[in-house]
């Protein structure tokens, strides 16, 4: 089996699809364009039957980002083919994206066909979109709470009709880690070695980077991420939490893509700023708190050893590890920090200003550059007028 894990980014489709969230054809396209600095393999760039808005925006950026293939989502619908193969047109690789459900309470209760019924479509619509491009990916909506030995016949279908990847999603973050593992290498064991196996993972009970993980471990070789992990609900693996823990620990996971990781943090923020959906400061890698430090035995570690308290490179990921000076940190960050900003200082300057930072910090947020330099001021102003160094 290939090492190599293809890197799927759904933001524009799945991600956008998140409550509160339209982004304009313009917007799409200049995170396109980040997502192919970036280095993903596959760009979902939207639903072209869903909107004329998604149709255009999957056109554009068709006609002008190269080098990932571009993603269009279809049902098994004639419509939705036809409508996705229209904006795919200028794309230089171009991939149908073709979907159903396979779990008993959505075929009874959305689609009302019957499972013989539903295999007939995966059929018919695959092989009509593999009449358009070579390229087409079927996923099994609601995967995780479908019958296995019918999930399994879908799939087998689905290749049969022309599909080379398969996609098993975890719509609505049901799966357990183990579960999730043990499910794709029932798959990955019944289907063709040629057929890429890829996992699309919800994070509804906060597992779907880790289930992404496991479905790598048991051969998925695709991962269907977005940024900052947005997406429907409780949003979708983050793209920057897989690939950072594919790289950091290759040595257990024994795999490779090809993100430049270095591009992840500008990445993370554009996408941030254009959909509105604030990054929590405690996320992992790209939240604000990502790689500061507060406390005075991590600051005390990080001067000596930044490896003491940062397993991650910081800058290696576009972010720079950062001393942030508040209620719980010591006098070694203060002081490289005055260092840092050429201010002079003589020992009882440092006691009384760290007694100032500690009292304004309190339950308020860490003190910056300037703040602590109004502090330092205030201290020599002090000094100038005389009255506590008894002049
Ligand atoms: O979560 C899901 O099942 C999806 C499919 C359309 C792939 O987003
Ligand atoms: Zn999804």
């Amino acid at each position: 089996m290939s090492d190599r894990v293809i890197i799927f980014d759904t933001t524009l489709r799945d991600g956008e699809q998140s409550p509160g969230v339209a982004l304009t054809v313009r917007e799409k396209v200049e995170i396109a364009q980040r997502l192919q600095r970036l280095g993903v393999d596959v760009i979902e760039a939207g639903f072209p039957v869903s909107s004329s808005g998604d149709f255009e925006a999957v056109r554009e950026i068709a006609r002008t980002v190269s080098g990932p293939t571009i993603a269009a989502l279809c049902r098994c619908e004639g419509q939705d083919i036809e409508a996705a193969v229209r904006a795919l047109e200028p794309a230089a690789q171009a991939r149908l994206h073709v979907f159903i459900a396979t779990s008993p309470v959505h075929m009874e209760a959305k689609l009302k066909l019957k499972p013989e019924e539903v295999l007939q479509r995966i059929a018919r619509f695959v092989r009509e979109a593999r009449q358009h491009v070579d390229d087409v990916e079927f996923s099994a909506e609601d995967a995780t709470r479908s019958d296995r030995a019918f999930l399994l016949e879908a799939a087998q279908v689905a290749v049969e009709a022309g599909a080379r990847t398969i996609n098993i999603p975890d719509t609505v973050g049901y799966a357990m880690t183990d579960e999730f593992g043990e499910l794709i290498r029932f798959m990955r064991a019944g289907l063709p070695a040629e057929v890429t196996i890829s996992v699309h993972c919800h994070d509804d009970l906060g597992l779907a980077v880790a289930n992404s993980l496991a479905g790598i471990a048991a051969g998925a070789r695709q991962v269907e991420v977005a940024v900052n992990g947005i997406g429907e609900r409780a949003g979708n693996a983050a793209l920057e939490e897989v690939a950072v823990a594919l790289a950091a620990r290759r040595d257990f996971w024994a795999v490779h893509h090809a993100l430049n990781l270095g591009e992840i943090y500008e990445t993370s923020r554009l996408v941030s700023q254009l959909t509105g959906m604030v990054i929590q400061p405690n996320k992992a890698i790209v939240g604000d708190n990502a790689f500061r430090h507060e406390s005075g035995i991590h600051q005390d570690g990080i001067l000596k050893d930044p490896r003491t308290y940062e397993f991650l490179d910081a800058r290696a990921l576009g972010q720079g590890s950062r001393l942030v000076l508040g209620k719980h940190s010591g006098r070694h960050a203060l002081r490289q920090r005055l260092d840092r900003l050429g201010l002079r200082y003589t020992a009882e300057d440092l006691k009384r200003m760290q007694e100032t930072i500690k009292k304004r910090a309190e339950g308020k947020r860490p003190i910056d550059d300037d703040e602590l330099y109004r502090i330092w001021e205030s201290l020599h102003q002090e000094v100038v007028g005389g009255d506590h160094y008894g002049i």
